[in-house]
């Protein structure tokens, strides 16, 4: 089978498309045929070394994606060959086969095509843990999305929405902004250098806002604060492209409570997954959730989508398609 393997920690550059033995089911897994691969951010992370780093080269890339099912492990019940599954936290899902554990797997439902469903895994479980949980939005709430046109921050934008939340989202360039009011933003700010605090307040009335959602590194850390209102909530949450290099919690205006959110507190157990993935596949069908696929590559092209989404080129969700 073919696959993306990375033999060490650097740039796209590292990312190899090559043929390699199908995986061997162990117990409690499940050998999956994969029919979409879904792009993260956290894989431009992974790829440089942010995690994983307990397995041995080759390793296998990509976390997240649609297939159906080949063959079961000792000790899994309730899922068989044949059937459509989706899955999160899988380490080498770009490639034509994968072991998954079954602890990870969701079935698709009939009302879900596969890229749809793996599309909404890992960033629409992180919207809707950052909009429900971490931050339980209420109608008339004044929300801060950064990178608002991309994966995480179409789906979390319509969440926000659907709770009866107001949008000020941030991009990169203009030619996001069609993207981000689309998904329901009430109003974006372009802005590249972490300058947009200002306008945030001007939007408020010169308030702030009751909740700041924040993956877009060290640049945009000052605003996000500074774009509070007293006693908001900043939810930090990009490892990826990182946060101050060091905080002094005394320097932490306006009672505001800062975290760190993280999307597998909100899938802590399987039953939690699974409901959690089934409420986000009931919005898709009833159109409370759009989902926005930015760009679909073969398989081999993987290096081409990290270069995409890093480059703050991608808009809404990269899919990877194997041959
Ligand atoms: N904590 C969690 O549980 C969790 C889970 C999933 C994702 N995440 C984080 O959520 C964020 C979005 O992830 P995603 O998979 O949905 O990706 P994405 O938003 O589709 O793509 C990444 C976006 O980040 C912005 N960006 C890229 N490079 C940047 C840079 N050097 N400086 C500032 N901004 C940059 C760009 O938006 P603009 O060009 O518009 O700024 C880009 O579109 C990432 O930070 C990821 O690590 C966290």
């Amino acid at each position: 089978m073919k696959a993306v393997v990375y033999n060490r920690l650097g740039g796209p550059e590292v990312l190899e498309y090559i043929e390699r033995p199908a995986p061997a089911v162990a117990p409690g897994q499940v050998l999956v045929r994969v029919s979409v691969a879904g792009v993260n951010f956290m894989d431009v992370g992974v790829r440089q070394g942010l995690a994983w780093n307990d397995l041995p080269f080759p390793r296998g890339m990509g976390v997240e994606g649609a297939g159906r099912v080949v063959e079961v492990g000792e000790g899994v019940s309730g899922f068989a060959p044949g059937d459509r599954v989706a899955w999160v936290y899988a380490p080498g899902s770009y490639a034509e086969m994968a072991v998954v554990p079954a602890d990870a797997l969701v079935p698709i439902p009939d009302s879900t095509d596969d890229r749809t469903a793996a599309a909404i895994m890992m960033q629409g479980l992180t919207a809707s843990h950052f909009a429900t949980d971490f931050y339980p939005v209420q109608p008339g709430d004044v929300a801060l999305v950064h990178a608002a046109a991309g994966g995480v921050g179409l789906l979390l934008t319509q969440i926000i929405k659907h709770r009866g939340g107001r949008v000020i989202g941030r991009v990169s360039s203009a030619g996001k902004v069609a993207a981000a009011k689309e998904a329901g933003a009430d109003e974006v700010i372009v802005d590249a250098d972490g300058d947009f605090a200002q306008e945030v307040l001007r939007l408020t009335g010169g308030e702030g806002v009751h909740v700041v959602y924040d993956g877009s590194g060290p640049a945009t850390f000052q605003g996000s604060l500074d774009s509070l209102r007293r006693c908001g909530t900043f939810c930090w949450y990009g490892p990826v492209l990182g946060g101050p290099e060091h905080l002094n919690i005394m320097s932490l205006p306006k009672s505001i409570k800062l975290g760190y959110g993280v999307y597998r507190d909100h899938i802590a157990t399987p039953a939690l997954l699974r409901e959690r993935a089934a409420q986000l596949f009931d919005w898709v069908k009833d159109g409370v959730l759009k989902v926005r696929i930015g760009a679909e590559y073969p398989l081999a092209d993987a290096a081409q989508a990290h270069i995409a989404m890093a480059g703050r080129a991608s808009i809404g969700k990269l899919l990877l398609i194997p041959a």
